[in-house]
C-alpha cells in the first residue's frame, strides 16, 4: 500500500473557511498587530476575507520569496487561472477589481511578460543611469519641481506655517516627474495630471476621469508612434519596435501609479521617519539619504499587499493545501515582520538589509528602483534643506492611512514648519525657464516650451493655509 505521504493532499475549501476580513480599523491603525494575530493563529499562510472575496494571505518571508521567485511555473499571475472569476464568482463591483483590469505586463507570465519588461529596462535605463544627460536633466527638474512646490507652500506666510505635505508635496511632486517622463508636450498634460490624481483616489469621479485617462494615454502612445522624444513611450517603442498601441497604451498607463502614487508614499513615509527619529534626520546631512529611503521601504512598504498570484497546481504551503487557481496575496509588509527574517526591522538600526522585499523579487521585481530611490532623496533633501524645525501637526500614531488592500500611504501628513532657506535658483538652467521665477511667483512656462501647468498651481494654491 502507498504510504500517507504520497497521497496528494485535498486542497482545502477557501470559500468555506470562515476567514477574519482583513480591512479593519484596526489594520487601518496598526496592520502589524493584525498580520502578527494571523501568523499565531494560521503559520505562515491565512485565509482572509477580502471586502467579500476569500483569499490567502502569504505572511512568511520564505513562503512569500517562493512564491515570489518561482521558476516553475507553479504560479502564474494571468487572470485567466482565477477560478471564483471565470466561474463567475466576483462580483463585476467589487472595488479591488479596477487595479487588476489594466492587463499589462503586471498580469503577464514568461514570454509575454519578458518582451514588455525588455521595453521597461530600455525605456527607463536612461533616466536612471545618471552619467546619462536625460538623467542629470531628470533630476535638475524634480529639484525645481520641489522648490516650486516648497515655493508655493510656503507664499504669503510669515516665514511658519501649517502644510498637508502628502496633498502639497509628495503627491504632485512625481505627477510632475510622471508627466514629463511620459513626455506631454502640450497643456494636456496638465489635465492628465488632475486625471490620474483623481483615479488614483478613487473617489466619486474615479471612472470618468480613468476613461478619460485611457483615452489620452491612447492619443499619446498615438502621438509617440509618429513623433518619437525623449520619453519612456518612444524609448519603449525603440526598444520593441511591433509593440502595438494597445500594448503601449497599457504599459504607459501605469506610468501614473509606479512614478507618482508609489513614489509619493515612499516620499511622504520618509519625511515622516526624517521628523521622528533624530537620528535619521542626521543622517540626512551626512549624505545618506538614500539609504534612509531604502530603510524606510524595508520598515514601511509602500506596497504592502501585492496584487494576486495564482497557483497553477494544488500547493502545500505552511498549514494548508492552496488549490489550484486561488488567490493568493503575498504580503511584502507581514514577510517583513516574520521572525525569521532576524533583526532586520530593528527601528534604531540606521543601515538596513537589501535582503528586503519592498521592491518585489523574481520575475516581476521592480524596474523603478533606482529612479524611485533618486527622486525620493531629492525631494526629502530639498524639503528639510528650505524648511525647518518641522514637526507632525498630529501625534505619530494619530497620523491618517488610507485605507487601501494594496498600499500603505498616508491620506494627508500635516506639519509645521518654518522657512530657513529662500529660493535661490542653481547657476545651471538646463531644466530650467531661462528667466528664473520669484519664490512667489506662479512656475513660468520653461525654456523647453511646457506649457505651465495652471490647473494644477490653481489647485495647490487653494490648499495652502497661513
Ligand atoms: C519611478 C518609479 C517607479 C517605476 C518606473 C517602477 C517600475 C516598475 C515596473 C516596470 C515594475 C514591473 C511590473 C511587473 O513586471 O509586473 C514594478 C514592479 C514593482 N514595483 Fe516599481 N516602480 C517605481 C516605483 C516603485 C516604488 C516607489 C516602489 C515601492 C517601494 C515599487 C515597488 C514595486 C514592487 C513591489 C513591484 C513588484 C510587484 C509584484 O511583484 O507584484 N516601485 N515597478
Amino acid at each position: 500500500m502507498m504510504p500517507d505521504a504520497w497521497t496528494a493532499p485535498t486542497p482545502d475549501a477557501l470559500s468555506s473557511m470562515s476567514a477574519e476580513p482583513l480591512l479593519t480599523r484596526e489594520y487601518d491603525a496598526d496592520p502589524a498587530l493584525v498580520y502578527e494575530r494571523l501568523r499565531s493563529r494560521y503559520g505562515p499562510v491565512a485565509p482572509v476575507d477580502l471586502l467579500g472575496v476569500p483569499v490567502w494571505l502569504v505572511l512568511g518571508y520564505s513562503e512569500v520569496l517562493q512564491v515570489l521567485q518561482d521558476k516553475s511555473g507553479a504560479w502564474t499571475k494571468h487572470l485567466d487561472n482565477w477560478r471564483a472569476k471565470t466561474e463567475g464568482r466576483i462580483p463585476p463591483d467589487w472595488p479591488v477589481l479596477p487595479a487588476f483590469e489594466v492587463d499589462s505586463s503586471v498580469f503577464r507570465d514568461g514570454e509575454a511578460l519578458r518582451r514588455l519588461r525588455n521595453a521597461w529596462t530600455a525605456a527607463l535605463a536612461p533616466f536612471q543611469e545618471r552619467t546619462h544627460p536625460q538623467a542629470q536633466m531628470l533630476e535638475n527638474a524634480v529639484r525645481k519641481y520641489a522648490d516650486d512646490l516648497i515655493s508655493v507652500m510656503a507664499e504669503g506666510g510669515s516665514g511658519a506655517g501649517w502644510a498637508d505635505l502628502s496633498a502639497q508635496y509628495a503627491r504632485p511632486l512625481p505627477l510632475m516627474v510622471a508627466n514629463r517622463l511620459l513626455g506631454f508636450e502640450s497643456a494636456r498634460g496638465d489635465d492628465v495630471l488632475m486625471d490620474a490624481w483623481r483615479m488614483l483616489d478613487a473617489g466619486p469621479d474615479a471612472a470618468a476621469a480613468s476613461d478619460r485617462l485611457f483615452a489620452a494615454m491612447t492619443d499619446l502612445a498615438m502621438a509617440k508612434m509618429s513623433n518619437p522624444g525623449d520619453d519612456i513611450p518612444s524609448y519603449m517603442l525603440a526598444a520593441v519596435s511591433d509593440l502595438t498601441l494597445d500594448e503601449l497604451t497599457r504599459e504607459i498607463l501605469m506610468v501614473p501609479g509606479l512614478v507618482a502614487d508609489f513614489t509619493g508614499t515612499l516620499i511622504c513615509n520618509t519625511i515622516v521617519e526624517v521628523i521622528t527619529n533624530p537620528d535619521v534626520r542626521a543622517s540626512l546631512s551626512q549624505g545618506i539619504i538614500e539609504e534612509t529611503v531604502n530603510r524606510v521601504a524595508l520598515i514601511n512598504p509602500p506596497m504592502a499587499n501585492l496584487t494576486f498570484r495564482f497557483p497553477t497546481v494544488d500547493v502545500r504551503m505552511g498549514r494548508f493545501t492552496i488549490a489550484a487557481g486561488d488567490p493568493v496575496m503575498v504580503s511584502v509588509a507581514a514577510a517583513h515582520g516574520d521572525p525569521l527574517f532576524g533583526g532586520a526591522m530593528n527601528r534604531n538600526a540606521l543601515r538596513s538589509t537589501r535582503a528586503h522585499l519592498a521592491w518585489g523579487a523574481g520575475p516581476h521585481h521592480c524596474l523603478g528602483q533606482r529612479l524611485a530611490t533618486r527622486i525620493t532623496a531629492i525631494a526629502v533633501s530639498r524639503l528639510f534643506e528650505r524648511l525647518g524645525r518641522m514637526r507632525l501637526a498630529l501625534p505619530v500614531d494619530q497620523l491618517p492611512w488610507r485605507p487601501s488592500p494594496l498600499m500603505r500611504s498616508l491620506r494627508s501628513l500635516p506639519v509645521q514648519y518654518e522657512v530657513v532657506q529662500a529660493y535661490t535658483p542653481p547657476a545651471d538652467t538646463q531644466a530650467r525657464p531661462a528667466a528664473e521665477p520669484e519664490p512667489s511667483a506662479p512656475p513660468a512656462p520653461t525654456a523647453a516650451g511646457e506649457a505651465p501647468i495652471s490647473a494644477l498651481w490653481r489647485f495647490l494654491r487653494g490648499l495652502r493655509r497661513g
